[in-house]
C-alpha cells in the first residue's frame, strides 16, 4: 500500500511574502528599514527563490544596539507582570498563526511540515508561555539579580523559530532587550516574528531583528554596547566568539556541536529503540546538534538490531517537506548536501560499509538519503566529526564499561540516549556519560522547563527552565564590587616575629598528589614580608609542575565519586584543623600583608569552609515536570578538574573562598595561590595532610600567576579555569586561550571582590560555576 500525496497549502505563506513584495528590510526600534544590499533566501526542496533579505551593515547593528540600550530601562520598569502579559500575548499569537509559521519554516528550511507543525511551533509557543511565568515570578525567585542588559543572540538554521524562542523568551523574561540575528539560510520566520512583536505590544527597541551572514554576527559579537552573547551554532564559530569576547566582560553562553551516542543494551525493547533511533538521527534530516549520530549496540543483539534498523530505514518516506506523510525533507542547502556527501564518501574510501535504502529522490532540490555506516573504527572521521545530516555510524560493545568508554570517546558532550529495561543499569551508566542531556528510553525530547546544553566542546551555559534564566541575569552583588582589588593597608605592617613557628621553614615546596614536591625546574623565588624582610623561598612552578598536578588531579577521581556527605566532612575537618592553628595563620597573614585584620581573616576563612561544607550536600538538582508521562531529573555534577588562580589580597580567605566551593561540589583542583603572598596557602599543606583530603583532590603550585594561568588555560585535560587575581589582562588572556578547548572560565577581571563580604564571595553564582547540570529524561509507563 502506498500513500497518496497530502500536500499542505502554501497559499497563506506565499501571500505573506507577496504582501512584503518579497523584499525585507531590518526590524529595528519597531520600525522596518528599506531592503538594501539584499541576498536571496531559497526553498531547498526545489531551489526556488522565496525572498530577498537585507545584509545588515555595521551601522545597522549600531542602530539596533542603540535602540535596545534605550529600551532596556523601560522594559525593566514594566515589571515582571507587565513583561509577562506581553510574553503571554506573544505565545497566543504564535499559536494563532501556527500554520502560517509552520509552512513558512518548511518552505525556508526544507524540514517536514509534520515536524514544524508538531514540534517547532508548539515548543516555541510553550517557551514563551513558560518564560512569561518566570517574568511574573522574577521579583520573588530572582530577587538578588538584575537583567544583564542588552543581549546579542545568534542562531543557526536548523530550528530557526524554535532557536529564536529559546533565545528571546528567557532574555525578555529577565528584563533584557535583544539584538537577534537569524541564520542567513533561514531568516523568514524571524521576520514574521517581528510583526508578531508589534502586534503583541512589545515596546520599541526591546526586540530588534537584523539579518545577514557571519559578518553581521561578528559585528554583534564585537559591539561594545552588548552585555551578553548567546550563540548556537558550530563549534568552530563558537571558538571564534570565545576569542573575540575574551576580556570584554561580556557574558557568554555557547550551544555548540555534538556527536551524541545512542546506546542500546541487550535487554532493551529493541523495537521501541528503533523508533527512538528514527527520532534521534532522522529527525530534521539529522541536522540536530544533539542527534544520536553514533549508534552503540551490545554485541549479542547487534546483528538483530541492525537488521531492524535497515528494515525501518527502507520505510522512511523521503520527499517534499510539505507532504504531511513524509518523514524526511530537504537539507537546508546544497552546500550541506555536498559536505555530507564528502564525509560519507571518505568513509567508504576508508573501507567502511555504507548502506542506504532503495528510495528514489526528486531530481531538483537538496536531498540526502538516510544512511547507515558500519565497520568504522573510532578513528574514522565519520565517527568523530559532526556530520549534521541523516547519517548514522554504528558500532558494537560488549560491556557497560565499554559502552561508556565509547560514548565518551569524543570531544563533544551534548547529549546521549540509553536504552535498557533495567533502570538500575541505565541509572548506573547515566552519571558516567559526559553529556549535558541524557534520555533514558526516549530521544530528542525538549521542553521549556528543562535545561539544555553541553559538556566539553559542546559549549557551556544552559537554555530552558530556571537553569537557563541565570544566563540572562547578573547577581546584584556584582555591582557592589569595588573597581580595584582590595589590598590590605601596608602602612600598618606588623613586623615578622622572630619566634614565628614558620621562621625556620624557608624552602617551601609545591603540593602535588597529596605530597610536597620540589618544583621541576628547581627554581625558587624569595618572598618578602610587608616590612620588606625576607620571609621564605618558595618553589617557582612551571608547565611541568602544572602537568604533574593535573595528572594527580585526574588520578583523584575518587573525590568526585565520594558522597557529598563525605566531602562535607573533610571540609569541616580542614576548618577544625585550621582553627587549632588560627593564631599562627593570623601571624603569617600579618607578616606577609601587614594586614591588621589578619585574625578576622582566619576566622572568616574557617567560617567560609563551614559555609561550603554546608552546601556540599545541599545543592540539590531539580525534578522538572515537562509535559510527558515521566520526570526529568536535573543533576548538578562536578565540572571536573578546575584550575584556580587565587586573589593576591587576603591570601588565606581568597584562596579558601575559591578552592572550597570547587572541592565541595566534587571537583578536583589545581590552585595557584596569591603570587605576592603565597605562604598562607603553603602553610595549609600540613592542615590538609591531617584532614583526610585524598591526595590529588587539591594540588597547589606556587609561582608566577601569569605563567601558570597560561598553562592552565591551554592544558587539554583541565575543564575550567578561574582567575581572580585582579589582573584584567591576565583574565582576558585566560578567556582567549581557553577558547581552543572551550573550557569554562570564571574571571574577575580588574574588579576586586571583598572576600569578607558573603554577598560577593558566596551564593549561587559560585555554585553554578563549580557545577554543570545534566538533565536526565526518564519517561515511564507504556
Ligand atoms: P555557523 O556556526 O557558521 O552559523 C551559525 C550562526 O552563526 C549563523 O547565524 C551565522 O551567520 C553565524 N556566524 C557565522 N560566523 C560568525 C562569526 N564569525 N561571528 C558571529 N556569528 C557568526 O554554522 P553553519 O556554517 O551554518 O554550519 C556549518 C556546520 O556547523 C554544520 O554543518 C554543522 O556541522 C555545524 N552546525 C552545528 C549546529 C549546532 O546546533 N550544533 C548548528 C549549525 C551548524
Amino acid at each position: 500500500m502506498d500513500y497518496g500525496p497530502a500536500a499542505e497549502s502554501t497559499k497563506e505563506a506565499l501571500a505573506w511574502l507577496d504582501q512584503h513584495g518579497r523584499r525585507f528590510g531590518l526590524f529595528i526600534d519597531n520600525t522596518w528599514s528599506d531592503a538594501a544590499d539584499t541576498f536571496a533566501t531559497n526553498n531547498p526542496a526545489d531551489g526556488a527563490e522565496l525572498a530577498q533579505v537585507t545584509q545588515a551593515s555595521t551601522d545597522d547593528v549600531e542602530r539596533a544596539v542603540a535602540a535596545a540600550r534605550r529600551a532596556q530601562p523601560g522594559w525593566v520598569a514594566l515589571g515582571g507582570h507587565g513583561r509577562a502579559k506581553i510574553m503571554y500575548a506573544l505565545s497566543r499569537l504564535l499559536q494563532k498563526h501556527a500554520r502560517l509559521f509552520a509552512v513558512l519554516e518548511t518552505l525556508d528550511n526544507g524540514k517536514t511540515i509534520r515536524e514544524t507543525r508538531d514540534a517547532d511551533l508548539p515548543l516555541a509557543a510553550r517557551h514563551f508561555y513558560h518564560h512569561a511565568g518566570w517574568a511574573q515570578l522574577q521579583s520573588e525567585e530572582f530577587a538578588d539579580y538584575r537583567a544583564v542588559g542588552v543581549v546579542g543572540q545568534i542562531v543557526p538554521w536548523n530550528f530557526p523559530l524554535l532557536m529564536l524562542a529559546w533565545k528571546i523568551a528567557p532574555a525578555l523574561a529577565a528584563g533584557n532587550t535583544v539584538v537577534f540575528k537569524p541564520a542567513e539560510y533561514t531568516p523568514l520566520t524571524a521576520l514574521l516574528f517581528a510583526e508578531i512583536c508589534q502586534r503583541a505590544g512589545v515596546p520599541a527597541g526591546v526586540v530588534n531583528i537584523v539579518t545577514g551572514d557571519g559578518r553581521v554576527g561578528e559585528a554583534i559579537v564585537n559591539h561594545p554596547g552588548i552585555d551578553k552573547i548567546a550563540f548556537t551554532g558550530s563549534t568552530e564559530v563558537g571558538r571564534l566568539i570565545r576569542k573575540a569576547t575574551a576580556g570584554s566582560g561580556k557574558k557568554l553562553s555557547l550551544e555548540l556541536g555534538g556527536k551524541s551516542p545512542f546506546i542500546v543494551f541487550d535487554d532493551a525493547d529493541l523495537d521501541a529503540a528503533v523508533e527512538g533511533l528514527v527520532d534521534s538521527i532522522w529527525f530534521n534530516q539529522g541536522q540536530v546538534c544533539c542527534a544520536g549520530s553514533r549508534l552503540l549496540v551490545q554485541e549479542s543483539v547487534y546483528e538483530r538490531f541492525i537488521g531492524k534498523v535497515k528494515a525501518r530505514m527502507q520505510n522512511l518516506r523521503v520527499g517534499s517537506p510539505l507532504d504531511k506523510s513524509n518523514d524526511i525533507g530537504a537539507l537546508v542547502d546544497p552546500v550541506q548536501q555536498q559536505r555530507i556527501h564528502g564525509l560519507v564518501e571518505s568513509a567508504r574510501a576508508e573501507g567502511c560499509e555504507v548502506w542506504q535504502p532503495n528510495v528514489e529522490l526528486a531530481a531538483t532540490g537538496s536531498w540526502y538519503l538516510p544512511t547507515l555506516i558500519t565497520g568504522a573504527s573510532t578513528s574514522n572521521a565519520v565517527a568523530q566529526a559532526e556530520i549534521f545530516g541523516p547519517v548514522l555510524v554504528a558500532m558494537s560493545f560488549r560491556t557497560p564499561a565499554e559502552a561508556v568508554q565509547l560514548a565518551n570517546n569524543t570531544v563533544y558532550g551534548l547529549a546521549a540516549c540509553v536504552w535498557s529495561e533495567s533502570i538500575s543499569l541505565a541509572l548506573d551508566v547515566v552519571p558516567q556519560i559526559k553529556a549535558g542531556v541524557v534520555w533514558i528510553n526516549t530521544a530528542n525530547q525538549f521542553d521549556a522547563a528543562c535545561g539544555f546544553g553541553g559538556y566539553k566542546e559542546s559549549g557551556y551555559g544552559r537554555e530552558g527552565g530556571k537553569e537557563g534564566m541565570y544566563e540572562y541575569l547578573t547577581p546584584l552583588a556584582e555591582d557592589a564590587r569595588p573597581s580595584a582589588p582590595v589590598v590590605a593597608d601596608k602602612a600598618k605592617a606588623k613586623p615578622a616575629q622572630e619566634d614565628s613557628p614558620f621562621a625556620v621553614d624557608r624552602t617551601a615546596k609545591l603540593y602535588i598528589g597529596g605530597k610536597q614536591a620540589r618544583p621541576d625546574g628547581a627554581y625558587s623565588r624569595a618572598i618578602n614580608g610587608a616590612n620588606g624582610d625576607f620571609l621564605a623561598d618558595i618553589g617557582e612552578g612551571s608547565r611541568k609542575d602544572i602537568r604533574n598536578a593535573v595528572e594527580a588531579a585526574h588520578k583523584a577521581a575518587g573525590w568526585t565519586k565520594a558522597t557529598a556527605h563525605n566531602r562535607a566532612q573533610v571540609l569541616y575537618y580542614i576548618a577544625e584543623n585550621l582553627a587549632i592553628r588560627a593564631d599562627e595563620f593570623a601571624q603569617r597573614i600579618a607578616q606577609q600583608t601587614g594586614s591588621k585584620d589578619a585574625a578576622r581573616e582566619v576566622q572568616a576563612s574557617i567560617e567560609r569552609l563551614f559555609y561550603w561544607a554546608a552546601w556540599a550536600d545541599k545543592y540539590d538538582g531539580a525534578a522538572h515536570q515537562p509535559p510527558m508521562h515521566g520526570i526529568t531529573v536535573a543533576l548538578n555534577e562536578a565540572v571536573g578538574v578546575i584550575g584556580i588562580v587565587c586573589p593576591n589580597e587576603n591570601p588565606l580567605l581568597g584562596f579558601i573562598s575559591l578552592v572550597a566551593p570547587a572541592l565541595a561540589l566534587g571537583n578536583r583542583v589545581v590552585a595557584v595561590p596569591s603570587e605576592q603572598h603565597p605562604l598562607s596557602a603553603i602553610d595549609l599543606y600540613q592542615v590538609l595532610d591531617t584532614s583526610d583530603l585524598p591526595g590529588g583532590a587539591l594540588n597547589i603550585v606556587t609561582g608566577s600567576a601569569d605563567e601558570l594561568a597560561r598553562t592552565l588555560a591551554t592544558h587539554g585535560d583541565i575543564d575550567a579555569v578561574w582567575r581572580h587575581d585582579g589582573s584584567k589582562e591576565g583574565c582576558a588572556e585566560v578567556e582567549r586561550l581557553s577558547a581552543e578547548s572551550l573550557k569554562r572560565t570564571w574571571t574577575g577581571g580588574a574588579k576586586g571582590r571583598d572576600w569578607f563580604d558573603a554577598k560577593q564571595a558566596c551564593g549561587r553564582t559560585v555554585l553554578q560555576h563549580a557545577s554543570q547540570v545534566k538533565n536526565v529524561w526518564i519517561p515511564y509507563g507504556v
